[in-house]
């Protein structure tokens, strides 16, 4: 298998008015789109802006391949995108919530920026989705990957410690995309990486995603306040809507009047990965798009999954076949740890001190079912 990677400069006309994501000039010429490419018909693009997956091509149950990852093809619209949706991208140094944007560390107090209401949202102003990361592709028998590196430098946007973090992406014939990741700290801090693809089974930009059948393998969640953050409970999900533990479609319960929906405007919540142990990859969701027969499974070593179904698009984003991405027209499923665990004693820890090593992986498998 030849390794084709595409030296794509995504710009060509110099350096575009950008709003908050400062990048410096020679960061920005280094920007590039990457490539990988199976010989079961699968193609994943990679930009070391934000470590951001671009597009996933995967064939449907009749062959017929489609993108089924939302995204823009210009790199200027993902630095300027009004609503920063996080399309694609590796979200850090936290991903999701910090409660009212801090936490504290031996007795330290850290302040973080306030950017969702009065809480902290996926690692602040310019977090790992707004940084050039360092890329190196890399092949095998069977598999093409790309290295992505970043140093986030001790109290860049408030979190102690200089953070080395790698992200691969590496693609094989099974039509596997695995992503591991791996950090190590100088200074104690809390980390919780995730990846934050927007899917859309059908293809990006046709429709909503409420005919989609979801399962989760979660007979718990995580129930929030008003602004998102968990109140501490793990709470059942059996009688409510939020039990996904039997395959349903995403649409069937999610406007029933209940509290956590009304929260959520539809879901937006952790769920609480049921293990057979604490540490290995485990299946966390499959979901099943009947037209297109498309199937993806989520494996992951991490104890929670955010399923968030686009609430807050709108249909004023336009993807990359210019049709408008309307209100629920893709879904994430973030593994992670549970937000605000910083705050929360009776979660899984966030913590990362020196000598560790923070290393987690989250596999997503695709086929087809006729
Ligand atoms: C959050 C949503 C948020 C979305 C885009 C998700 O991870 O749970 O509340 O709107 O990211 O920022």
């Amino acid at each position: 298998m030849k390794l084709q990677i595409l030296f794509l400069m995504m710009i060509f006309l110099g350096v575009p008015q950008m709003s908050s994501a400062a990048i410096k000039t020679e960061d920005f010429d280094s920007i590039k789109l990457y490539t990988l490419k199976n010989n079961s018909g699968m193609t994943v693009k990679i930009t070391n802006y934000g470590a951001i997956i671009t597009s996933i091509i995967v064939p449907d149950k009749n062959g017929k391949a489609g993108d089924i990852a939302l995204g823009y093809n210009r790199v200027e619209d993902y630095i300027n995108a009004v609503d920063k949706p996080y399309f694609g991208a590796i979200v850090g140094r936290y991903g999701n919530r910090i409660a009212k944007g801090q936490f504290e560390i031996d007795g330290e107090t850290y302040s973080l920026a306030v950017n969702n209401g009065e809480n902290h949202l996926h690692g602040g102003t310019i977090g790992f989705d707004k940084v050039v990361w360092n890329a190196e592709p890399m092949e095998g028998n069977g598999w093409q990957a790309l290295k992505l590196t970043y140093l986030a430098k001790d109290m860049e946007e408030g979190y102690p410690g200089n953070l080395e973090v790698s992200v691969t992406y590496t693609l094989n014939n099974k039509n596997e995309l695995k992503v591991d990741y791996l950090a190590t700290t100088d200074k104690a801090t809390h980390i919780n990486l995730t990846q934050h693809t927007y899917f859309n089974l059908k293809g990006e930009g046709e429709g909503t995603i409420l005919d989609h059948e979801l399962m989760l393998n979660a007979s718990k969640y995580t129930p929030t306040d008003s602004g998102a953050i968990p109140t501490g409970e793990l709470a059942e999900v059996k009688e409510t809507p939020f039990d996904f533990t039997k395959a349903k479609t995403i649409g069937k319960e999610i406007d029933e009047d209940h509290q956590q929906l009304i929260y959520g405007l539809g879901y937006d919540h952790n769920w609480v990965i049921d293990r057979e142990d604490e540490e290995g990859l485990t299946l966390a969701a499959r979901v099943h798009e009947p037209t297109t027969g498309r199937v993806m499974e989520i494996e992951t070593t991490e104890p929670g999954i955010q399923f968030y179904c686009g609430n807050f698009l709108d249909g004023r984003l336009k993807g990359k076949s210019g049709k408008p991405y309307v209100k629920r027209g893709g879904f994430c499923l973030e593994t992670q740890h549970y937000p605000d665990s910083p705050n929360q004693p009776n979660f899984p820890s966030t913590l990362l001190k020196p000598g560790e090593e923070y290393e987690t992986t989250t596999v997503f498998r695709f086929s087809t079912k006729k």
